[in-house]
Order: C-alpha cells, then structure tokens, then sequence
C-alpha cells in the first residue's frame, strides 16, 4: 500500500504473522529514470526474508527495463504490478485500472515483464472492471495464466466503486473456477472469520489484507492462528498497543530519519488511535507529535488496563467513502461503456 508499506510497516506485519508483506508501488519509469527517491522506496530492510516488490507502470519498456534493474542492483524475491489503481491521474493516461480494459496491451507488458523477471515468479493484480458496463477481470485472468504469471490477486471492486460497498466475493469464485493458477481474494477482511469465509466461499488460494490491518497489525496473528485451527487470540489492551505503536515509529524514525518518520507516523498514530471512544482529543494530539518523546508523553495519559473495542474492525480506515466516475483517455475502449465514459 504506497505510503504504508514501508520497510517499518512490513516488518511489524512479518512480526505478527504476515506471509508475504508486499513493498509499496514504485513506479517504473521513475526507476528507469534514476531518480533516488524511488530506488529508496524500493529498499528491504537487513531481517525481511522475502522481498517481494510491486511496480506500476503503463508501458512494457518501463516495466522489463525496472525489473532488468532491481534485479541487477537488490535481491528480488516476487515482483507484482498493479493494474487495480483507481485514482484519476493514473486512469486519465489509461494506466492502473484502465489499463486491463486493452487486453493486447496488457498481454504485451506482462509477457516481456515475465521475460524479463525470468526465474522470479510475477503476479499480477487487477480490480473487477472499470465499471459494471466495462468488467475485464476473467479476461486478465486468462491473459496473466497464458503469459506464465505464478499467480492472480482480484480486488473484487471496480474502478468506478473506488474501496465503496461491499466487494463482490463471488466473483473471485468466478475467477478460481477459471483459471488454474493460484488466485488470491482481496477485498473486505476485517476479522480472522473474514479471511477464512473468503477462502471457503471462493475457494480461491490466499488472501490479500488491505485496510483491516490498518492500524491493526495484530490482524495476521488472528487469521494466523485461524488458519491454524487455534484459538484466535484477543487484541491487544491499550497499553499493549501502546508498545506497538512505540516500536513502529521507532523504527520509521530509523529507517527515513525522525522528521519524516514522524510525519509517516502520523497517520499510523489516527488508524491505531481510531476505534477507541473519547478518542478525538488524542489523535489531535497525536497529529502533532514530532519526535518519539512526544509519542510516548501522549500515548503515557491513557489508562494502559484500556480494552481494545470490540467493534474497532467497523471504524472504516484508509480511505474516503464514495464512487467515482472513471476519467479515462480519448480513444479508450471503456469511453463507451456508459458511466465510465
Ligand atoms: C492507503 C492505501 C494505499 C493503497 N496502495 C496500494 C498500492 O500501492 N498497490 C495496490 O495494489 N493496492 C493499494 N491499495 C489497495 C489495497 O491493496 C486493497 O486492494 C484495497 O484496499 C482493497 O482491500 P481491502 O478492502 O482489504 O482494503 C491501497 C489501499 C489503501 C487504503
């Protein structure tokens, strides 16, 4: 998730039990074109055990070119492109989730980036469609399948339903029963039981967490021990999660330097913070902390003992509700599939 999954985020997530935490988006070009902030997003830090990338890119050269240099300057476990991006200025050129609806173009980029990857396993993801006029997702199933991709996320959403209502889990069961490859659900796991009725109404062969773990890293050790048979264990007490939080911006703070680790904190500070009541006057605090002293000073006034609430998977993160009408290039196919358009 850009601006979340950092090295810091990753390695809490790997702490709890995440199985393969997935970098940022870097995008191509910008690796292509040199430029340091982008090979820095792209960096793994010395305990990661998988390093598993993911790139965003709009043309095949970019795409293969990337690949050719991360695997020459870093050691690249999994490479994943993202084609479910909805945000405007990506659609607008026909990139992300504008770009599945041009088949012949997407085959194009992830043959040669699979060439180019070579015995590193590639996967691709992708939403439902541009819209429900315009739903691409068998099609790019089959094309990722036919073109060696190791596998298939589908966030069961269309770019005109941004992250609004619920997603359409039936049609990741449309898609396993399509295709051979593994596919991986994603879209609406809040809670362990989330992640288990995913993989049993969808059959589908993993799951892919976004929001739910949102300030809520501990979600992993949950559908760890589900998918164990186990007891799910409780969250964790404030005070407990005070220690997370602690250990989460100490870390930022070391990895980007206190400023800017502080600042990306910031927002972890809102998600964690979220779900408890009574809790606006702390998060505003929380928006102004600027150093680790700050942190634990603010997180210090809450009484430790505090349970976490139990509807905290409810308080919605991450992103704005609402949909979207998808602004798309001239001469786009979708342009006349009616609300896309
Ligand atoms: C803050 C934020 C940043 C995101 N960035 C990315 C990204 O860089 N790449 C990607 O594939 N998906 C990204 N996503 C989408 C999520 O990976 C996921 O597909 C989406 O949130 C649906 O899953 P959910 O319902 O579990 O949240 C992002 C989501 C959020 C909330």
């Amino acid at each position: 998730m850009a601006g979340v999954t950092n090295y810091p985020f990753r390695r809490i997530c790997a702490a709890f039990g995440a199985g393969l935490p997935i970098s940022e988006m870097i995008t191509a070009r910008a690796l292509v074109e040199g430029r340091e902030k982008t090979f820095k997003l792209a960096r793994f830090g010395p305990d990661e055990a998988i390093h598993s990338l993911q790139l965003y890119g709009t043309r095949a050269e970019d795409i293969s070119e990337a690949i050719r240099i991360l695997k020459d300057e870093a050691k690249i476990d999994h490479f994943d492109l993202n084609f479910g991006c909805p945000v405007r200025k990506v659609t607008r050129k026909g990139g992300g989730a504008a770009l599945p609806a041009r088949p012949e173009l997407l085959r194009r980029i992830v043959r040669e980036a699979v060439l180019s990857a070579d015995e590193i396993p590639l996967t691709i993801k992708f939403r439902l469609g541009i819209d429900e006029d315009c739903l691409y997702f068998l099609e790019a199933g089959r094309i990722a399948e036919e073109e060696g991709c190791a596998a298939v996320t589908l966030h069961a959403r269309t770019a005109a339903q941004l992250y609004d209502g619920r997603a359409d889990w039936e049609r990741i069961a449309e898609l396993k029963a399509a295709l051979h490859i593994p596919v991986i659900g994603n879209g609406d796991i809040w809670t362990a039981e989330d992640a288990l009725e995913m993989l049993h109404q969808c059959r589908c062969d993993g799951v892919a967490i976004g929001r739910g773990c949102l300030g809520r890293p501990w979600l992993f050790r949950e559908i760890a021990a589900a998918l164990e048979g186990k007891e799910i264990p409780p969250p964790p007490d404030f005070g407990e999660m005070a220690a997370i939080m602690m250990e989460h911006a100490r870390s930022l703070v070391e990895w980007f330097g206190e400023h800017p680790g502080m600042l990306n904190f910031r927002k972890h500070a809102g998600w964690y913070t979220r779900a408890f009541p009574r809790s606006a006057a702390l998060r505003r605090e929380l928006m102004l902390i600027t150093c680790l002293e700050d942190l634990e000073r603010v997180l210090s006034r809450v009484d430790p003992s505090t349970p976490y609430p139990e509807s905290a998977h409810l308080v919605r993160r991450g992103k704005r509700s609402g949909r979207q009408k998808v602004v798309l290039p001239e001469g786009h196919p979708a342009r006349s599939s009616g609300p896309g358009s």
